[in-house]
């Protein structure tokens, strides 16, 4: 059996699907709203930047990867309402709350796939434009996900990964390190009445790779032209990777 790490937990990697599908059922209602105060409403600037960087306007087919609750998916269908767009994730209960606010804004034209990406296997689909937010560090096996989805992508396609990273600032690494192992459990806590789903978030964030090892990954999978784009706080960045 292959070890792998859930937060700083070693366990199974046939279990963590289901142990990341727990976190995401148990966290789904309160998920947008703890987003807002965990990250003091930063992440919708840090999404904003994402978005100018998708050039949306000149994209036809779309997948939003691990799109949970919709916020990068329904951005870029407001931006280019000509896209075909397909929204991925495992969670059913984030993916719904998702299918509500596109209804809810009249769009129903979205093709819902509830999987894991290392299972999408669409028979003869390929996408111009694939994107990923906080999702990646949650995924089983990110060597086969890489794979996948450079498959899904057309030549000239545009692949996007925005997650956390640690600081590069040593003080201002362990103030956030504090911050995320300390404080966001207790907001979750607080706020979500669930400590352990936000210890493994803020463990998460902790064990995960840094952007040189996600660009490594990214060059290992076929991806070229990888930029990294520092978000101004220094505590998330945006991979790009191109399929030439
Ligand atoms: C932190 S949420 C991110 C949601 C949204 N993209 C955002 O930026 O707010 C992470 C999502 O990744 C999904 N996820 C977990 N494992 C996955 C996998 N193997 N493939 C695709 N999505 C996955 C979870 O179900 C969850 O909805």
């Amino acid at each position: 059996m292959t070890k792998i790490k859930f937060g700083y937990k070693d366990i199974d990697e046939l279990d963590k699907p289901e142990e990341v599908n727990n976190v995401f059922t148990s966290v789904s209602n309160k998920y947008d709203v703890m987003n807002d105060i965990m990250s003091f409403g930063l992440h919708r600037l840090w999404k904003k930047q994402f978005i100018r960087l998708c050039n949306i306007k000149s994209q036809k087919k779309v997948l939003d990867i691990a799109c949970g609750t919709g916020d990068i998916a329904l951005e870029l269908i407001k931006k280019n309402p000509s896209i075909e767009l397909t929204c991925l994730d495992p969670n059913t209960e984030m993916i719904e709350i998702c299918k509500e606010k596109f209804i809810n804004k009249g769009i129903t034209n979205v093709d819902y796939q509830i999987k894991g990406i290392e299972e999408y296997k669409p028979e003869g689909k390929k996408f111009d434009l694939i994107t990923v937010t906080f999702g990646f560090r949650n995924f089983t096996n990110h060597k086969i996900a890489l794979q996948n989805i450079i498959k899904l992508l057309e030549t000239g396609g545009l692949f996007l990964i925005m997650d956390f990273k640690k600081p590069r600032n040593q003080l201002y690494s362990k103030l956030f390190k504090f911050y995320t192992l300390n404080i966001i459990p207790n907001i979750g806590k607080l706020i979500a009445k669930d400590e352990s789903s936000y210890r493994y978030l803020a463990e998460s964030i902790q064990t995960y790779y840094s952007p040189d090892e996600i660009r490594d990954m990214l060059i290992k999978a076929g991806f070229s032209k990888i930029e990294i784009v520092n978000l101004p706080e220094d505590v998330a960045s945006i991979h790009i990777g191109r399929k030439v």
